[in-house]
């Protein structure tokens, strides 16, 4: 593996739902290992862009190039997006009528990985039952972030796994991505995260997160994203 190349080179990307232009030319650079983050008020454009980034509709790619690993995946559909080694923990997922988290983990090649995996998430209880359905919102992040455990990403897009979550499981949640982080690929590099965040609290669990300002669809600032963080609490969104 070539770790010189970026992990994710997102090239003046312009994102589109309906005709309706929802991220204009966003530049970004996550190299292997790199943990960044992505901050900006409700509306601005995170959900999209990350959607856009795994393939999944109805976000279209309207402009700009997507690389993974060198690789231009622009136009590639999401299946193969995720074999390429892209992993999304979405925001609003579908319920899976009919599949178990057992049956989707075996049809992932990850039953093996399934136990302990879901014992790290509290998520033991939920083997036998039909992915999504009937979860709470904090069931829902919890079984996201075990999705990505079974998939095992080397580039991992996490939209907000915070939200909704409860206190006793914030941290189990924090863990559990710094644990998936710190696992090397099979072939020794990296893995690196894009994390949505509003509460900042998953910063604890990421090694020198960089954050990217989001601002109606474009990025407008970038750096260390502890300072980033607290000065939005300070001064608002317009910091
Ligand atoms: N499925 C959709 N259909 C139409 N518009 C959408 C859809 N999803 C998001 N949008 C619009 O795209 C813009 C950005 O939304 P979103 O990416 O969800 O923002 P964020 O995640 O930053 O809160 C908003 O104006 C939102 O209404
Ligand atoms: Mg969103």
């Amino acid at each position: 593996m070539d770790t010189t190349t970026p992990l994710l080179a997102l090239d003046d990307v312009t994102v589109a739902v309906d005709d309706i232009t929802v991220c204009h030319n966003i530049t970004l650079t996550v190299n292997h290992g790199e943990n960044h983050v992505l901050i900006g008020a409700n509306g601005s454009g995170k959900s999209s862009l990350l959607n856009a980034v795994m393939g999944t509709g109805p976000f279209r790619v309207t402009g700009g190039r997507i690389l993974l690993n060198g690789q231009d995946i622009t136009e590639l559909p999401v299946d193969e997006r995720a074999r390429a080694g892209l992993g999304l923990a979405v925001q609003h997922p579908p319920k899976l009528h009919g599949i178990t988290v057992e049956k989707l983990a075996q049809a992932i090649h990850a039953g093996d990985r399934l136990p302990s995996a879901a014992e790290s998430l509290d998520l033991s209880q939920f083997l036998d039952r039909d992915v999504h359905c009937g979860f709470s919102g904090g069931e829902m992040r919890r079984f996201e972030m075990l999705k990505l455990h079974l998939q095992r990403p080397t580039m991992c897009l996490l939209d907000e796994p915070e939200s909704g979550v409860d206190l006793e499981h914030v941290s189990v949640v924090g863990r559990a991505l710094a644990d998936l982080l710190q696992t090397p690929c099979p072939d020794g590099s990296a893995r690196s995260a894009l994390v949505v965040t509003h509460t900042g609290f998953i910063l604890d669990h990421l090694d020198s997160p960089i954050a990217h300002l989001m601002s109606d669809g474009r990025l407008t600032d970038s750096g260390d994203a502890r300072d980033m963080l607290a000065r939005v609490r300070t001064d608002g969104w317009a910091a």
